[in-house]
Order: structure tokens, then C-alpha cells, then sequence
């Protein structure tokens, strides 16, 4: 029966790609996924198809189809694939064709790490792409660090917050463009988030 593997390939650094991660790769003829994950394979021979934010639903298509057809297709997803990652979408049109996930380091694990927060009692949460920030307010008041991946950028999810009743001094941390060489990892007030430039690619903790 024909198989698509779904790899993990960590935050960013090639150090956070599993030994599994590699091995698999190395199976394909056919590898899927972002720019960013793509040069984590300089090695890699074969085909590869780049996915964009626009061509996600069109190349999560091509890469069940082509899998269907008999080659064997790996698609990659930074961080860990169940985690806002490509699993979702690969098992809406998966059907009869098998999946194997293989896991990876997810951003969020990362942070967790970086801030030394026992992520088992905290509330683990993704906006990327939802397009609606509401969610979040169910969980930030239960007690536990809410660690969050946001819709857009950081400020405008602190600014939501702030619009929605938390309190300006509450205290958040950012970890930005965990793993790479210029990783940042801030600490301060909601307020301060709010007013603070930050890129996209950044897990935001709210305690
Ligand atoms: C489509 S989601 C993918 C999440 C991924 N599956 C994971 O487990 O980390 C992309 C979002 O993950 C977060 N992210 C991914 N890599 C990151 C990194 N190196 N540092 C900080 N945040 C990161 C950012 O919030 C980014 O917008």
C-alpha cells in the first residue's frame, strides 16, 4: 500500500532535526515543504516541491496524489507535524493511503525549555491562521502559563489582550526565531509586548 511520511524538522537549527528525521529523507524522491525546511537538506537529490502560505492546499493535494501514484513522498513541517503543522490537512485527504508521522521538536517545546516551564501544566495553544485571536481568552485566566503560537504578530496579539481586559502589567515572554543564530528571548510586561517590535516567527507565553 502506498505511504506518505510526515517529517518534523525542529525549530530551525539543523541541531533540533532527529537522526529519524534524516533517515527518512533520505527515502524520498519526492520532498515537500517551506523554504526554510527545504535548506535544512542541502544533501537531498531528488524533487522537491516548495510550499507557501497560498499553495498549501494545492501541494497537500499534489503530495497525496503523487504518494497514491507510487513515489515516495515526504512532506516536511517545521517544528512537529501534529503540532499546527501538516498533519491536519494530510489526513482530511489521506483516505486509504497510509501516514507515518515522524516527530519533531515543536517551537513550543523549545520556549518551554528556554523558559524552564514544566509545559505539562500550561496551556498549549495555536492561532497561526485562524484569523480570530478569541480563543485565547478562555484559557488565560486558569491558572496555568498560556504558550501560544499567534495568529499574526506578537504586539497585535498583547494589544488584543490588553482590548479584551488583561492587565498591562501582566508578565509575558517571547521567544523569537527560536534556535537560530540571532534568537531572542524577551521578558517583560504585556505592555511592553504590545510596543515592541517582533518578527513572525515567534511563540508568545503569557503567565
Ligand atoms: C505553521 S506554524 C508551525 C508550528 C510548528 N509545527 C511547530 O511545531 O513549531 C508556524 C508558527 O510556529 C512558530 N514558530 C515556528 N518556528 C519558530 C521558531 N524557530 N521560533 C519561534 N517561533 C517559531 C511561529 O509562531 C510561526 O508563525
Amino acid at each position: 500500500m502506498s505511504k506518505i511520511y510526515l517529517v518534523g524538522t525542529g525549530p530551525g537549527s539543523a541541531d533540533y532535526i532527529t537522526i529519524l528525521a534524516f533517515k527518512t529523507v533520505k527515502l524520498a524522491n519526492v520532498l515537500v515543504g517551506s523554504r526554510r525546511a527545504l535548506q535544512l537538506f542541502p544533501d537531498y537529490q531528488g524533487e522537491t516541491l516548495e510550499l507557501r502560505a497560498r499553495n498549501m492546499d494545492e501541494m497537500m493535494t499534489t503530495s497525496v496524489k503523487l504518494a497514491r501514484e507510487g513515489n515516495t513522498v515526504v512532506v516536511l513541517s517545521t517544528g512537529d507535524p501534529g503540532f499546527s503543522g501538516v498533519l491536519k490537512p494530510i489526513q482530511k485527504l489521506a483516505g486509504e493511503l497510509e501516514v507515518e508521522v515522524v516527530p519533531g521538536i515543536s517551537s513550543l517545546q523549545l520556549c518551554a525549555a528556554r523558559l524552564q516551564i514544566p509545559w505539562d501544566e500550561a496551556n498549549l495553544l495555536t492561532l497561526h491562521g485562524k484569523g480570530n485571536s478569541a480563543p485565547i481568552l478562555d484559557l488565560i485566566d486558569n491558572g496555568r502559563p498560556t504558550i501560544v503560537l499567534p495568529d499574526f504578530r506578537v504586539h497585535d496579539l498583547a494589544q488584543y489582550l490588553l482590548d479584551n481586559g488583561a492587565l498591562p502589567q501582566r508578565r509575558v515572554a517571547v521567544g523569537e526565531r527560536l534556535s537560530y543564530p540571532d534568537e531572542r528571548i524577551f521578558q517583560g510586561t504585556l505592555q511592553q509586548a504590545a510596543s515592541t517590535e517582533f518578527s513572525y516567527l515567534c511563540v508568545m507565553v503569557i503567565y
